[in-house]
């Protein structure tokens, strides 16, 4: 079958679901059923059983992230953008990211950075970082089947027993996406240019980085909310939308020039 193990997105008027599409399966809606083998061409748009249209295509990949099964909360779409601007972040950035997590921003970087870049990513948890390979896989396979991407070095480790030396020449830039990112120094000094971003969700845990980045000689630190508002544009009725998403995390970033 030509879709076989494709991700794809159902959309009706008002719903989107993500499924898998696999042979003899059938995807069950409220408004009736739609057989997988039906599925001849992507995108396309398929009736189920009871006459309701529904569009069928791969997802993009904010619609891929948000729609995925998931194990811990991912890191936003949008602060995926502030997080590449604060980090200088460009396909020739050399990553450690720190909280491999559900795998969403882990999976953004991979797309992003040249297939020679170094692309390291840390947790503690080995059924996060298994659950992530695997998104991160079925993402590619959909949706850039024959590409080569760059490669993901996992490390099952807990920061505390983390050694940056092991890894530092390989690395010129630091995200964290975990509770307590400032445990990094307490084993660890920099002696090298280095970007370093962290992602957090309480202001009292960025009072503690930004101490303990200006401590360990970082400079050029910045705090960043980003907030953003979607609007309806539909003949007469042009504002924003009631419903936004609210705060999310704030993005902190410094870089390390001179030791
Ligand atoms: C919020 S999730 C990261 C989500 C990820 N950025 C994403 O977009 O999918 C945080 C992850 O950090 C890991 N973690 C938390 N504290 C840690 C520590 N001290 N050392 C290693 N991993 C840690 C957790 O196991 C969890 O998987």
């Amino acid at each position: 079958m030509k879709f076989d193990n494709t991700v794809v997105v159902f959309k009706s008027n008002n719903t989107k679901h993500l499924s898998v599409i696999q042979e003899d399966q059938t995807f069950v809606t409220q408004n009736g059923t739609i057989k997988h083998n039906d599925i001849k061409t992507l995108p396309t748009k398929v009736k189920t059983s009871k006459d309701q249209e529904y569009e069928v295509y791969i997802p993009s990949f904010d619609e891929f992230i948000l729609l995925m099964k998931r194990g811990p909360q991912i890191i936003y779409p949008k602060d995926i953008g502030s997080i590449i601007i604060s980090g200088n972040i460009s396909k020739f950035s050399n990553i450690l990211e720190i909280g491999t997590g559900s795998g969403a921003l882990t999976l953004y970087l991979s797309l992003i950075l040249d297939k020679d870049s170094n692309l390291i990513t840390l947790d503690e948890s080995n059924k996060n970082q298994r659950r992530a390979k695997k998104t991160i896989e079925r993402y590619i396979s959909s949706n850039h089947a024959g590409t080569k991407i760059s490669e993901i070095e996992y490390l099952n480790l807990q920061l505390s027993d983390f050694i940056f030396d092991d890894v530092s020449n390989k690395v010129d830039t630091v995200i964290t996406d975990i509770p307590e990112p400032w445990e990094f120094f307490d084993n660890n000094s920099v002696k090298q240019n280095l970007q370093w971003v962290s992602y957090l969700p309480s202001i009292t845990q960025v009072q503690k980085i930004v101490t303990e980045l200006s401590n360990n000689k970082f400079i050029n630190i910045n705090v960043t909310e980003t907030l953003n508002r979607e609007w309806i544009v539909d003949n007469r009725i042009v504002r924003p939308k009631n419903e936004m998403v609210g705060h999310t995390g704030f993005v902190v970033s410094g870089r390390f020039l001179f030791s």
